[in-house]
């Protein structure tokens, strides 16, 4: 892996080619794949503890094989992490790019690590934006470096990279998936694929930026959508008395019908945000990419209400209050993240409207929560008079319950 690294070593001076600015859940894996190629990255950070954690050969998130490329790319003198930019020939800009108030782009930090590269750039370097971007934005960036450095004016290469990596197999994805690349112009596009191929195995397909930002938003949008509409069958489906994993099923084997599963909503980082990225710019023309946020948004608020019924309901039946349980607060199943995860909303909204009855919350992906008291799911399985499934977690699809529990399934844990 490391064949080209004999001259980095012997001077740690030397100056990185590839500076990598943000280093999370992406930017980490790209710049350690990139200098596992060989080439010198310096990894820019305003978070000085993942610095330092970096600098030790180590990581501070979870991605399997990642600590093993970084710790070999650090030993190596090709990768190192620093809490300020240096100049280099090519800056990847991997910054967050989250929403804000009335669900509106935040390209601030995306705009702040610009900003902070733009004394460094001189003619001939290449720019490139990976953070999932509102359509404009890599030209908008071009716009604010020419206005501070006009004479840079058309003398850099400027283009829009989107990531599309499933986290769990990031390693794998970096390098096999195909990627698209749009330039400000031809021969930006044109460089940039130049770099990506001494990386990327899977194929580089050219365009311009506008589409590559928008075909990113489109990907998750499309995501969206269809699980819309696997969650409106739901609805639909609970009203008329139809199992609705079953005639999902069944409508699948048309040859040409290939329907979603329904869920407790749609969470994460990025289809529940992207599409936002889309019906904010364009709320006349982008009526089905709202509606299916709406629609997905109101499924948890959907399945908390459902829960609330079913709790009065025993306790007019059975003259006491029930004791719940909650499985799952991660947004999709067997993993342990809580970003935007419909469970995480569901199991605020049944404890809001808790009246002291016991309420556990399983989640057998984390340790503990700040907010949450979570309870081990075999203790809550047992205790518990109504067991509500949000989550199709593997630990979950073994459980045997006793006949005289009552089952809500919002995730289809019996689906194979
Ligand atoms: N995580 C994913 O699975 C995924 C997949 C596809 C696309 N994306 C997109 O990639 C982008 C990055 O996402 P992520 O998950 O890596 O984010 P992250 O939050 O894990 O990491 C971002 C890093 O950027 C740093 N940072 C913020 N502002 C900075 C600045 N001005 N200068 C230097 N560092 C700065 C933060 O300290 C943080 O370490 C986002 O736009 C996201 O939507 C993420």
């Amino acid at each position: 892996m490391y064949e080209n690294c004999k001259l980095y070593k012997r001077n740690k001076k030397l100056k990185p080619e590839v500076v990598t600015i943000g280093l999370g859940y992406i930017g980490l894996p790209t710049s350690a794949l990139i200098a596992s190629n060989g080439t010198r990255v310096l990894g820019f950070d305003i978070n000085e503890s993942v610095v330092d954690t970096i600098n030790q050969g180590k990581i501070h998130i979870i991605e399997p094989e990642l600590d093993v490329y970084v710790k070999e790319a650090v030993e190596a003198n090709l990768f190192r992490a620093a809490a300020k930019a240096e100049e280099a020939n090519t800056y990847l800009i991997v910054v967050p790019t989250p929403f804000k108030g009335n669900n509106e782009p935040d390209i601030s930090f995306v705009e702040a690590a610009t900003k902070g590269i733009i004394p460094l750039l001189k003619e001939g370097d290449l720019y490139i934006i990976e953070s999932t971007s509102p359509i404009g934005t890599t030209e908008k960036m071009q716009k604010l470096i020419y206005d501070s450095r006009p004479e840079l004016n058309e003398k850099l290469y400027m283009a829009y990279c989107p990531e599309r990596v499933l986290p769990g197999n990031v390693m794998f994805e970096l390098v096999n998936n195909d990627r698209v690349i749009g330039g400000i112009d031809k021969k930006s596009t044109q460089k940039a694929i130049d770099f990506y191929s001494k990386y990327v195995q899977g194929e580089l397909h050219a365009t311009n930026a506008r589409t590559a930002e928008m075909c990113k938003l489109v990907e998750n949008s499309s995501r969206d959508v269809q699980i819309a509409f696997a969650n409106e069958l739901s609805l639909i489906c609970d009203k008329a008395d139809i199992n609705v994993w079953e005639l999902i099923s069944l409508a699948n084997k048309h040859p040409r019908v290939n329907i979603l599963q329904p869920g407790a909503g749609v969470g994460g980082h990025c289809i529940a945000v992207d599409p936002y990225f889309i019906v904010s710019d364009y709320p006349m023309e982008s009526k089905i990419i709202g509606t299916a946020r709406e629609v997905n948004n109101y499924k948890a608020f959907w399945c908390a209400e459902k829960i609330q019924n079913e709790k009065l309901k025993f306790e007019l039946e059975h003259g006491r209050k029930p004791k719940t349980a909650l499985m799952g607060l991660a947004f999709k199943p067997n993993i342990d993240d809580l970003r935007e995860s419909p469970a995480k909303y569901i199991a605020q909204k049944v404890l809001q409207n808790s009246n002291n009855e016991e309420c556990y919350i399983v989640e057998p992906n984390i340790y503990s929560h700040s907010v949450y008291k979570l309870t081990d799911y075999e203790e809550a399985i047992e205790k518990a008079d109504i067991i509500v499934f949000l989550v199709a977690h593997k630990e979950f699809k073994k459980i045997d319950i006793s006949d005289d529990k009552i089952t809500l399934d919002f995730c289809g844990i019996n689906i194979k």
